[in-house]
């Protein structure tokens, strides 16, 4: 058993998409959220800086005595492999990603989306292809679809249609199982189905990473907090505007958040 909160952290707030999932999925479990709005996007930025700013992030995060953290961000994932620091478990999306695709799909032709950064690490590539070397993996940078997913225009004609020409080259290969690896893509998972029709699976972090948690609780690799009746969710960012808060109340829907602040990393 352990009461302490789950550490989640992102760049921004898309992650909300991954905590939703976690709170919905673990009800009786508390979560410390970490959205690290003043530096978005982490997607265009270098190898090197993604990898500071999520080491300071999980810092800041493990100061505040979480139990575990998950790192939500995709773009983060690809830096930080680590299984655990000094016996802190930290998860990333990568695996859980990689393994659900390659459970779903029948042909094994995986398409990976995300953005410049996840898709120039290989990350996804090199994870599916050392799970199973007999898949084949076909990627796509979309970096339009970050500010999209923010204004909130899913299922809009200019989305739908910048969705197609980002997916027209990846539709070419057969694929049967997508994977949506950015946290806002799950935002955008109208625009996006209504291109690539039904017949191809749509895989996000959130439901993915869900259960691996759900695997490692089972497992006692990670301690239930047993003796909750009230799940706490605490929201904080870098940085604040009026639109973040806006969306952020839309994402978590129907989850509500105790807490909104924001907070300095040092
Ligand atoms: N949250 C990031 C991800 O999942 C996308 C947004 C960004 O570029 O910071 O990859």
């Amino acid at each position: 058993m352990d009461s302490r909160p789950i550490g989640v952290f992102d760049s921004g707030i898309g992650g909300l998409t991954v905590l939703k999932e976690l709170a919905l999925q673990f009800p009786h479990e508390s979560f410390l959220y970490l959205g690290d709005t003043a530096r978005l996007p982490y997607g265009s930025k270098s190898a090197h800086t993604i990898r500071k700013y999520s080491e300071q992030n999980i810092q800041f995060l493990k100061r505040l005595d979480v139990k575990a953290i998950v790192i939500a961000c995709n773009t983060a994932s690809t830096q930080v492999p680590e299984p655990e620091l000094e016996g802190l478990p930290i998860y990333n999306v990568i695996g859980p990603g990689a393994q659900r695709a390659l459970e779903v799909s029948h042909s094994k032709r995986i398409g990976v989306l995300g953005t410049r950064a996840t898709i120039n690490s290989k990350a996804y590539s090199h994870k599916i292809m050392d799970l199973d070397p007999s898949a084949s993996v076909i990627d796509q940078a979309c970096p339009l679809f970050v500010p999209l997913a923010e204004e909130g225009w899913d299922s809009d004609p200019v989305t739908n249609l910048i969705v197609f020409r980002y997916l027209s080259q990846i539709l070419q290969h057969s694929i049967d199982t997508l994977i949506l690896g950015c946290t806002h893509y799950p935002l955008l998972k109208n625009s996006i189905a209504r291109v690539t029709g039904s017949s191809i699976e749509l895989v996000d972090s959130g439901e993915a990473i869900a259960r691996w948690l759900e695997r490692d609780f089972s497992k006692n690799r990670l301690g239930r907090n047993a003796n909750s009746s009230h799940q706490k969710i605490e929201i904080m960012t870098t940085d604040s505007s009026a639109h973040f808060t806006e969306m952020a109340l839309k994402i978590l829907k129907p989850v509500k958040a105790d807490e909104f602040k924001v907070v300095d990393l040092n």
